[in-house]
Protein backbone atom coordinates (compact mmCIF):
# COMPACT_ATOMS: atom_id res chain seq x y z
CA UNK A 1 0.00 0.00 0.00
CA UNK A 2 1.57 3.41 -0.83
CA UNK A 3 2.25 5.91 1.95
CA UNK A 4 0.06 8.23 0.26
CA UNK A 5 -3.51 5.90 1.02
CA UNK A 6 -1.66 4.59 4.60
CA UNK A 7 -1.79 8.31 5.70
CA UNK A 8 -5.85 9.11 3.99
CA UNK A 9 -8.53 8.76 6.45
CA UNK A 10 -10.83 7.92 3.32
CA UNK A 11 -7.87 5.00 2.47
CA UNK A 12 -8.08 6.29 -1.34
CA UNK A 13 -11.99 6.56 -1.42
CA UNK A 14 -12.93 10.10 -1.01
CA UNK A 15 -16.69 10.32 -2.13
CA UNK A 16 -16.05 14.27 -2.37
CA UNK A 17 -13.70 13.29 -5.44
CA UNK A 18 -15.69 11.13 -7.59
CA UNK A 19 -14.15 11.92 -10.93
CA UNK A 20 -10.81 10.57 -13.15
CA UNK A 21 -9.70 6.98 -13.08
CA UNK A 22 -11.33 6.18 -9.41
CA UNK A 23 -14.47 6.60 -11.42
CA UNK A 24 -14.48 4.60 -14.17
CA UNK A 25 -12.74 1.84 -12.38
CA UNK A 26 -13.51 1.81 -8.71
CA UNK A 27 -12.83 -1.91 -8.12
CA UNK A 28 -8.88 -2.33 -7.50
CA UNK A 29 -9.48 0.26 -4.94
CA UNK A 30 -12.92 -1.41 -3.29
CA UNK A 31 -10.67 -4.71 -3.31
CA UNK A 32 -7.48 -3.22 -1.78
CA UNK A 33 -10.00 -1.18 1.20
CA UNK A 34 -12.10 -4.41 1.55
CA UNK A 35 -9.16 -6.72 2.51
CA UNK A 36 -6.97 -4.29 4.34
CA UNK A 37 -9.26 -1.85 6.31
CA UNK A 38 -12.81 -3.58 6.00
CA UNK A 39 -14.74 -1.83 8.86
CA UNK A 40 -13.11 1.84 9.73
CA UNK A 41 -14.42 5.26 10.55
CA UNK A 42 -14.33 8.12 7.90
CA UNK A 43 -13.24 11.74 9.04
CA UNK A 44 -17.05 12.63 9.04
CA UNK A 45 -17.83 10.25 11.86
CA UNK A 46 -19.68 7.45 10.30
CA UNK A 47 -18.35 4.13 9.66
CA UNK A 48 -18.29 1.92 6.38
CA UNK A 49 -18.41 -1.87 5.81
CA UNK A 50 -16.89 -3.68 2.65
CA UNK A 51 -16.92 -7.24 3.19
CA UNK A 52 -20.29 -9.47 1.67
CA UNK A 53 -20.82 -10.65 5.45
CA UNK A 54 -20.71 -7.66 7.31
CA UNK A 55 -23.44 -6.07 4.36
CA UNK A 56 -25.51 -8.72 4.84
CA UNK A 57 -25.21 -8.92 8.50
CA UNK A 58 -26.25 -5.05 9.13
CA UNK A 59 -28.94 -5.05 6.03
CA UNK A 60 -30.78 -8.21 7.04
CA UNK A 61 -29.40 -9.30 11.05
CA UNK A 62 -29.11 -6.14 12.53
CA UNK A 63 -31.50 -3.95 14.41
CA UNK A 64 -31.09 -0.96 11.58
CA UNK A 65 -32.94 2.61 11.00
CA UNK A 66 -32.51 5.10 8.38
CA UNK A 67 -33.32 7.16 10.98
CA UNK A 68 -31.44 7.49 14.60
CA UNK A 69 -33.57 6.20 17.04
CA UNK A 70 -35.21 9.69 17.93
CA UNK A 71 -36.13 10.30 14.87
CA UNK A 72 -33.24 12.14 12.52
CA UNK A 73 -32.18 11.69 9.11
CA UNK A 74 -28.03 11.81 9.50
CA UNK A 75 -26.47 14.81 8.01
CA UNK A 76 -30.18 16.40 6.78
CA UNK A 77 -31.33 19.60 8.01
CA UNK A 78 -35.23 18.75 7.63
CA UNK A 79 -36.54 22.06 8.81
CA UNK A 80 -35.05 22.79 5.04
CA UNK A 81 -37.03 19.76 3.21
CA UNK A 82 -38.44 17.02 5.20
CA UNK A 83 -37.95 13.62 3.71
CA UNK A 84 -40.84 12.00 3.02
CA UNK A 85 -39.93 9.12 0.64
CA UNK A 86 -40.71 5.87 2.34
CA UNK A 87 -36.59 4.98 1.54
CA UNK A 88 -35.96 7.49 4.23
CA UNK A 89 -38.36 5.92 7.02
CA UNK A 90 -38.50 4.02 9.64
CA UNK A 91 -41.14 1.89 10.46
CA UNK A 92 -44.42 1.99 11.09
CA UNK A 93 -44.13 4.61 8.68
CA UNK A 94 -42.16 3.07 6.68
CA UNK A 95 -44.56 -0.44 6.96
CA UNK A 96 -47.76 2.25 6.16
CA UNK A 97 -46.26 3.97 2.92
CA UNK A 98 -44.59 0.84 1.72
CA UNK A 99 -48.18 -1.09 1.64
CA UNK A 100 -50.09 1.78 0.21
CA UNK A 101 -47.26 2.50 -2.93
CA UNK A 102 -46.92 -1.67 -3.45
CA UNK A 103 -50.75 -1.65 -4.41
CA UNK A 104 -49.69 -0.35 -8.00
CA UNK A 105 -46.69 -2.47 -7.98
CA UNK A 106 -47.73 -6.04 -7.70
CA UNK A 107 -45.40 -8.61 -10.20
CA UNK A 108 -48.51 -9.47 -12.04
CA UNK A 109 -49.01 -5.75 -13.01
CA UNK A 110 -45.03 -5.37 -14.07
CA UNK A 111 -45.14 -9.47 -15.79
CA UNK A 112 -48.27 -7.71 -18.21
CA UNK A 113 -45.95 -5.09 -19.39
CA UNK A 114 -43.57 -7.49 -21.14
CA UNK A 115 -45.42 -7.28 -24.76
CA UNK A 116 -44.83 -3.61 -24.21
CA UNK A 117 -41.41 -3.15 -23.09
CA UNK A 118 -40.46 -5.26 -26.63
CA UNK A 119 -42.32 -3.70 -28.55
CA UNK A 120 -40.69 -0.66 -27.21
CA UNK A 121 -36.93 -1.57 -27.26
CA UNK A 122 -37.76 -3.22 -31.16
CA UNK A 123 -39.51 0.79 -32.05
CA UNK A 124 -35.98 2.01 -30.28
CA UNK A 125 -33.99 0.09 -32.27
CA UNK A 126 -35.99 0.44 -35.92
CA UNK A 127 -35.40 4.56 -35.00
CA UNK A 128 -31.69 4.36 -34.79
CA UNK A 129 -31.66 1.88 -38.00
CA UNK A 130 -34.02 4.12 -39.86
CA UNK A 131 -31.26 6.97 -39.61
CA UNK A 132 -28.10 5.23 -40.76
CA UNK A 133 -27.58 5.77 -44.61
CA UNK A 134 -26.74 1.99 -45.07
CA UNK A 135 -26.89 -1.21 -43.34
CA UNK A 136 -22.85 -1.11 -43.06
CA UNK A 137 -23.30 2.24 -41.00
CA UNK A 138 -25.07 1.55 -38.19
CA UNK A 139 -24.56 4.00 -35.41
CA UNK A 140 -26.25 4.42 -31.88
CA UNK A 141 -25.98 5.79 -28.65
CA UNK A 142 -27.12 3.18 -25.91
CA UNK A 143 -27.78 5.74 -23.45
CA UNK A 144 -29.87 8.17 -25.79
CA UNK A 145 -31.66 5.67 -28.16
CA UNK A 146 -32.58 2.72 -26.05
CA UNK A 147 -31.40 3.04 -22.06
CA UNK A 148 -32.95 6.85 -21.36
CA UNK A 149 -36.03 6.35 -23.85
CA UNK A 150 -36.86 2.89 -22.55
CA UNK A 151 -37.61 3.06 -18.91
CA UNK A 152 -38.00 6.48 -19.07
CA UNK A 153 -41.16 5.81 -21.50
CA UNK A 154 -41.96 3.12 -19.32
CA UNK A 155 -42.44 4.88 -15.68
CA UNK A 156 -44.35 8.17 -17.40
CA UNK A 157 -46.78 5.25 -18.74
CA UNK A 158 -46.96 3.59 -15.75
CA UNK A 159 -47.46 6.90 -13.76
CA UNK A 160 -49.53 8.28 -16.48
CA UNK A 161 -47.09 11.26 -16.77
CA UNK A 162 -47.29 12.48 -20.70
CA UNK A 163 -44.20 11.51 -22.85
CA UNK A 164 -43.71 14.93 -24.35
CA UNK A 165 -42.47 15.68 -20.87
CA UNK A 166 -40.06 13.05 -20.71
CA UNK A 167 -37.16 15.07 -21.88
CA UNK A 168 -37.48 17.41 -18.55
CA UNK A 169 -37.45 15.19 -15.99
CA UNK A 170 -33.70 13.32 -17.42
CA UNK A 171 -31.95 16.27 -15.98
CA UNK A 172 -34.25 16.87 -12.35
CA UNK A 173 -34.19 13.18 -11.53
CA UNK A 174 -30.36 13.04 -11.99
CA UNK A 175 -29.72 16.03 -9.89
CA UNK A 176 -32.26 14.78 -7.37
CA UNK A 177 -30.44 11.83 -6.64
CA UNK A 178 -27.89 13.82 -5.22
CA UNK A 179 -30.40 14.88 -2.19
CA UNK A 180 -30.48 11.11 -0.89
CA UNK A 181 -26.50 11.72 0.47
CA UNK A 182 -26.17 15.53 1.46
CA UNK A 183 -23.39 15.27 2.94
CA UNK A 184 -20.94 14.57 -0.32
CA UNK A 185 -22.28 17.85 -2.24
CA UNK A 186 -20.46 20.76 -2.33
CA UNK A 187 -22.51 23.87 -1.75
CA UNK A 188 -23.27 24.24 -5.36
CA UNK A 189 -24.08 20.39 -6.18
CA UNK A 190 -26.99 21.16 -3.18
CA UNK A 191 -28.19 24.33 -4.26
CA UNK A 192 -29.17 22.76 -8.42
CA UNK A 193 -30.23 19.51 -6.61
CA UNK A 194 -32.59 21.52 -4.39
CA UNK A 195 -33.95 23.46 -7.56
CA UNK A 196 -34.48 20.32 -9.51
CA UNK A 197 -36.58 18.90 -6.71
CA UNK A 198 -38.51 22.55 -6.54
CA UNK A 199 -39.17 21.77 -10.46
CA UNK A 200 -40.03 18.24 -10.00
CA UNK A 201 -42.61 18.81 -6.93
CA UNK A 202 -44.44 21.51 -8.91
CA UNK A 203 -44.86 19.73 -11.73
CA UNK A 204 -45.98 16.29 -10.06
CA UNK A 205 -48.46 18.56 -7.99
CA UNK A 206 -50.34 19.70 -10.66
CA UNK A 207 -49.95 16.37 -11.91
CA UNK A 208 -51.80 14.85 -9.17
CA UNK A 209 -54.08 17.75 -9.21
CA UNK A 210 -55.12 17.04 -12.63
CA UNK A 211 -55.82 13.68 -11.66
CA UNK A 212 -57.66 13.63 -9.02
CA UNK A 213 -60.46 14.69 -11.28
CA UNK A 214 -60.21 12.65 -13.65
CA UNK A 215 -59.26 9.33 -12.22
CA UNK A 216 -57.68 6.53 -14.56
CA UNK A 217 -55.94 3.24 -14.43
CA UNK A 218 -52.28 4.48 -14.14
CA UNK A 219 -50.04 3.72 -11.19
CA UNK A 220 -50.63 7.52 -9.87
CA UNK A 221 -54.67 6.93 -9.67
CA UNK A 222 -53.93 3.69 -8.25
CA UNK A 223 -51.84 5.63 -5.58
CA UNK A 224 -55.04 8.23 -5.43
CA UNK A 225 -57.21 5.60 -4.24
CA UNK A 226 -54.92 3.09 -2.45
CA UNK A 227 -56.24 2.64 0.92
CA UNK A 228 -55.70 0.14 3.75
CA UNK A 229 -57.56 0.19 6.72
CA UNK A 230 -58.96 3.67 6.52
CA UNK A 231 -55.31 5.13 5.74
CA UNK A 232 -54.57 6.85 2.73
CA UNK A 233 -51.42 8.70 1.27
CA UNK A 234 -51.09 12.41 2.23
CA UNK A 235 -51.23 14.77 -0.98
CA UNK A 236 -47.36 15.72 -0.38
CA UNK A 237 -46.65 11.65 0.06
CA UNK A 238 -48.44 11.29 -3.18
CA UNK A 239 -46.33 14.29 -4.72
CA UNK A 240 -43.20 12.52 -2.86
CA UNK A 241 -43.85 8.86 -4.06
CA UNK A 242 -44.43 10.10 -7.50
CA UNK A 243 -41.14 11.72 -7.82
CA UNK A 244 -39.52 9.11 -5.91
CA UNK A 245 -41.13 6.42 -8.43
CA UNK A 246 -40.20 8.83 -11.18
CA UNK A 247 -36.35 9.14 -10.09
CA UNK A 248 -35.79 5.17 -9.16
CA UNK A 249 -37.93 4.51 -12.71
CA UNK A 250 -35.46 6.73 -14.79
CA UNK A 251 -32.28 6.50 -13.32
CA UNK A 252 -31.32 3.30 -12.11
CA UNK A 253 -32.10 1.43 -15.51
CA UNK A 254 -30.54 3.52 -17.76
CA UNK A 255 -27.52 2.80 -15.58
CA UNK A 256 -27.91 -0.97 -15.23
CA UNK A 257 -28.61 -1.07 -19.51
CA UNK A 258 -25.31 1.05 -20.39
CA UNK A 259 -23.01 -0.66 -18.12
CA UNK A 260 -24.57 -4.16 -18.84
CA UNK A 261 -24.09 -3.33 -22.57
CA UNK A 262 -20.30 -1.87 -22.10
CA UNK A 263 -19.98 -4.89 -20.20
CA UNK A 264 -20.89 -7.44 -22.42
CA UNK A 265 -19.11 -5.60 -25.66
CA UNK A 266 -15.54 -5.61 -23.27
CA UNK A 267 -16.29 -9.62 -22.70
CA UNK A 268 -16.66 -11.26 -25.97
CA UNK A 269 -16.69 -14.92 -24.90
CA UNK A 270 -19.20 -14.05 -22.72
CA UNK A 271 -21.37 -12.19 -25.22
CA UNK A 272 -20.99 -15.01 -27.51
CA UNK A 273 -22.44 -17.48 -25.59
CA UNK A 274 -25.31 -14.95 -24.57
CA UNK A 275 -25.57 -15.09 -28.59
CA UNK A 276 -25.62 -18.85 -28.61
CA UNK A 277 -28.14 -19.40 -26.07
CA UNK A 278 -30.74 -16.46 -25.56
CA UNK A 279 -32.01 -17.86 -22.17
CA UNK A 280 -28.98 -16.76 -20.43
CA UNK A 281 -30.23 -12.89 -20.29
CA UNK A 282 -31.30 -13.71 -17.25
CA UNK A 283 -28.11 -14.78 -15.85
CA UNK A 284 -26.63 -12.12 -17.94
CA UNK A 285 -28.48 -9.29 -16.11
CA UNK A 286 -28.07 -10.60 -12.92
CA UNK A 287 -23.93 -10.89 -13.52
CA UNK A 288 -24.25 -6.98 -15.00
CA UNK A 289 -26.08 -6.34 -11.76
CA UNK A 290 -23.39 -7.83 -9.25
CA UNK A 291 -20.31 -6.99 -11.99
CA UNK A 292 -20.99 -3.09 -12.44
CA UNK A 293 -24.55 -2.02 -11.05
CA UNK A 294 -25.60 1.39 -11.05
CA UNK A 295 -25.92 1.94 -7.09
CA UNK A 296 -22.86 1.07 -5.39
CA UNK A 297 -23.79 1.37 -1.94
CA UNK A 298 -26.47 2.18 0.27
CA UNK A 299 -27.32 3.31 3.83
CA UNK A 300 -28.23 2.73 7.71
CA UNK A 301 -28.10 4.08 11.19
CA UNK A 302 -27.56 0.98 14.11
CA UNK A 303 -30.54 0.82 16.49
CA UNK A 304 -28.33 -1.22 18.74
CA UNK A 305 -24.48 -1.24 19.55
CA UNK A 306 -22.98 -4.30 17.25
CA UNK A 307 -19.45 -5.12 16.39
CA UNK A 308 -18.32 -5.62 13.20
CA UNK A 309 -14.69 -6.81 12.17
CA UNK A 310 -13.48 -6.58 15.45
CA UNK A 311 -14.75 -2.70 16.34
CA UNK A 312 -17.77 -1.56 18.58
CA UNK A 313 -20.10 0.76 16.78
CA UNK A 314 -21.78 2.66 19.28
CA UNK A 315 -26.07 2.78 18.32
CA UNK A 316 -26.96 5.46 16.27
CA UNK A 317 -23.59 5.73 14.25
CA UNK A 318 -24.64 5.94 10.43
CA UNK A 319 -22.96 3.39 8.49
CA UNK A 320 -22.57 3.13 4.64
CA UNK A 321 -22.24 -0.30 2.91
CA UNK A 322 -20.54 -0.55 0.01
CA UNK A 323 -22.40 -3.30 -2.11
CA UNK A 324 -19.62 -2.78 -4.65
CA UNK A 325 -17.19 -4.06 -2.77
CA UNK A 326 -19.35 -6.86 -1.55
CA UNK A 327 -19.86 -7.95 -4.76
CA UNK A 328 -16.47 -8.67 -5.65
CA UNK A 329 -16.00 -10.21 -2.21
CA UNK A 330 -13.62 -13.44 -3.01
CA UNK A 331 -15.35 -15.06 0.03
CA UNK A 332 -18.80 -15.24 -1.59
CA UNK A 333 -17.89 -14.57 -5.55
CA UNK A 334 -15.19 -17.00 -6.85
CA UNK A 335 -12.96 -15.02 -9.40
CA UNK A 336 -14.80 -12.19 -8.25
CA UNK A 337 -13.11 -9.69 -10.84
CA UNK A 338 -13.70 -12.27 -14.03
CA UNK A 339 -17.62 -11.27 -15.92
CA UNK A 340 -18.86 -14.64 -15.83
CA UNK A 341 -22.60 -15.05 -16.80
CA UNK A 342 -23.04 -18.56 -15.80
CA UNK A 343 -22.27 -18.16 -12.11
CA UNK A 344 -24.38 -18.60 -8.64
CA UNK A 345 -25.74 -14.52 -8.63
CA UNK A 346 -27.97 -15.41 -5.58
CA UNK A 347 -25.93 -13.32 -3.02
CA UNK A 348 -25.91 -10.57 -4.91
CA UNK A 349 -27.15 -7.29 -3.09
CA UNK A 350 -27.43 -4.93 -5.93
CA UNK A 351 -31.12 -4.51 -4.99
CA UNK A 352 -30.57 -3.63 -1.47
CA UNK A 353 -31.80 -5.88 1.69
CA UNK A 354 -33.87 -5.99 4.87
CA UNK A 355 -37.32 -3.60 4.81
CA UNK A 356 -36.44 -1.56 2.14
CA UNK A 357 -35.22 -4.15 -0.72
CA UNK A 358 -35.98 -2.23 -3.56
CA UNK A 359 -39.61 -2.00 -4.94
CA UNK A 360 -38.94 -1.87 -8.78
CA UNK A 361 -36.50 -4.83 -9.15
CA UNK A 362 -39.05 -7.17 -11.05
CA UNK A 363 -39.34 -4.29 -13.60
CA UNK A 364 -35.57 -3.33 -13.35
CA UNK A 365 -35.06 -6.72 -14.44
CA UNK A 366 -37.79 -7.27 -17.12
CA UNK A 367 -36.49 -3.93 -18.70
CA UNK A 368 -32.79 -4.89 -18.98
CA UNK A 369 -33.57 -8.41 -19.97
CA UNK A 370 -35.52 -7.23 -23.07
CA UNK A 371 -33.71 -4.28 -23.86
CA UNK A 372 -29.69 -6.30 -23.62
CA UNK A 373 -31.68 -9.25 -24.89
CA UNK A 374 -33.01 -7.67 -28.02
CA UNK A 375 -29.85 -5.42 -29.10
CA UNK A 376 -27.42 -8.05 -28.90
CA UNK A 377 -29.91 -10.29 -31.27
CA UNK A 378 -30.44 -8.19 -33.61
CA UNK A 379 -26.84 -6.47 -33.84
CA UNK A 380 -24.35 -9.66 -34.47
CA UNK A 381 -21.23 -7.10 -34.70
CA UNK A 382 -22.37 -4.75 -32.15
CA UNK A 383 -18.66 -3.01 -31.08
CA UNK A 384 -17.67 -0.40 -28.61
CA UNK A 385 -17.34 3.20 -30.93
CA UNK A 386 -15.18 4.45 -28.16
CA UNK A 387 -13.01 3.03 -24.85
CA UNK A 388 -13.75 6.34 -23.04
CA UNK A 389 -16.54 6.20 -20.53
CA UNK A 390 -17.94 9.28 -20.42
CA UNK A 391 -20.37 8.91 -17.64
CA UNK A 392 -23.67 11.41 -16.47
CA UNK A 393 -24.76 14.13 -13.86
CA UNK A 394 -26.04 11.00 -11.21
CA UNK A 395 -24.93 10.13 -7.64
CA UNK A 396 -25.03 6.53 -9.21
CA UNK A 397 -23.11 4.89 -12.18
CA UNK A 398 -24.71 5.75 -14.92
CA UNK A 399 -22.91 6.91 -18.37
CA UNK A 400 -24.06 9.97 -20.11
CA UNK A 401 -23.21 8.29 -23.67
CA UNK A 402 -22.15 5.05 -24.99
CA UNK A 403 -21.67 5.26 -29.04
CA UNK A 404 -21.52 2.13 -30.19
CA UNK A 405 -21.25 0.43 -33.80
CA UNK A 406 -23.80 -1.81 -35.02
CA UNK A 407 -22.82 -2.79 -38.74
CA UNK A 408 -26.04 -5.60 -40.23
CA UNK A 409 -28.26 -4.24 -37.00
CA UNK A 410 -31.57 -6.27 -38.39
CA UNK A 411 -34.97 -4.53 -38.43
CA UNK A 412 -37.62 -6.28 -36.28
CA UNK A 413 -39.89 -8.87 -37.07
C1 LIG B 1 -31.38 -1.48 -12.01
C2 LIG B 1 -32.34 -0.85 -11.45
C3 LIG B 1 -32.46 -0.63 -9.98
C4 LIG B 1 -31.56 -0.81 -8.96
C5 LIG B 1 -30.13 -1.33 -9.07
C6 LIG B 1 -32.22 -0.44 -7.74
C7 LIG B 1 -31.63 -0.51 -6.48
C8 LIG B 1 -32.23 -0.11 -5.31
C9 LIG B 1 -31.57 -0.07 -4.04
C10 LIG B 1 -30.10 -0.47 -3.77
C11 LIG B 1 -32.46 0.36 -3.11
C12 LIG B 1 -32.21 0.57 -1.62
C13 LIG B 1 -32.39 -0.72 -0.91
C14 LIG B 1 -31.80 -0.74 0.48
O1 LIG B 1 -31.24 0.26 0.96
O2 LIG B 1 -31.88 -1.83 1.10
C15 LIG B 1 -33.70 0.60 -3.82
C16 LIG B 1 -34.87 1.03 -3.22
C17 LIG B 1 -36.01 1.34 -3.92
N1 LIG B 1 -36.21 1.22 -5.29
FE1 LIG B 1 -34.89 0.50 -6.64
N2 LIG B 1 -33.49 -0.03 -8.01
C18 LIG B 1 -33.69 -0.14 -9.37
C19 LIG B 1 -34.83 0.17 -10.06
C20 LIG B 1 -36.00 0.61 -9.50
C21 LIG B 1 -37.22 0.89 -10.23
C22 LIG B 1 -37.41 0.68 -11.73
C23 LIG B 1 -38.12 1.34 -9.31
C24 LIG B 1 -39.54 1.77 -9.50
C25 LIG B 1 -40.04 2.35 -10.50
C26 LIG B 1 -37.48 1.32 -8.00
C27 LIG B 1 -38.07 1.69 -6.82
C28 LIG B 1 -37.48 1.65 -5.58
C29 LIG B 1 -38.15 2.05 -4.35
C30 LIG B 1 -39.57 2.58 -4.22
C31 LIG B 1 -37.22 1.86 -3.31
C32 LIG B 1 -37.44 2.13 -1.82
C33 LIG B 1 -37.94 0.87 -1.14
C34 LIG B 1 -38.16 1.01 0.36
O3 LIG B 1 -37.64 1.95 0.97
O4 LIG B 1 -38.89 0.18 0.92
N3 LIG B 1 -36.20 0.88 -8.16
N4 LIG B 1 -33.54 0.30 -5.16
Amino acid sequence: MSSDIASDPWFGLDPFQRNGALRDDPYPALNRVREEHPVHRTPLGDYRLFRHADVVRLLRDTKVGMRTTDGKLPGVDETIAPRRFMLQQDPPNHTRLRRLVSKGFTPPAIERLRPHVQALVDQLLDQALERATSSAAVELDVIADLARPLPATVICQMLGVPLRDRELFTDWTAQVTHLLVPRFLTEEQLQRSFGAATQLWAYMSSLVETRRKTLGDDLLSVLIRAEEAGDRLSHDELIVHGIGLLVAGFETTIGLIGNGVRQLLLHPDELAKLRARPELIVPAVEECLRFDGPIPGTQRVLHEPAEFGGIQLPINSPINVSIAAAHRDPRVFPEPDRFVIERDHSAHLAFGGGIHFCLGAHLARLEAQIAIGTLVRRAPELELASARIEWGESLFRIQARLPVRAPGMLRSV
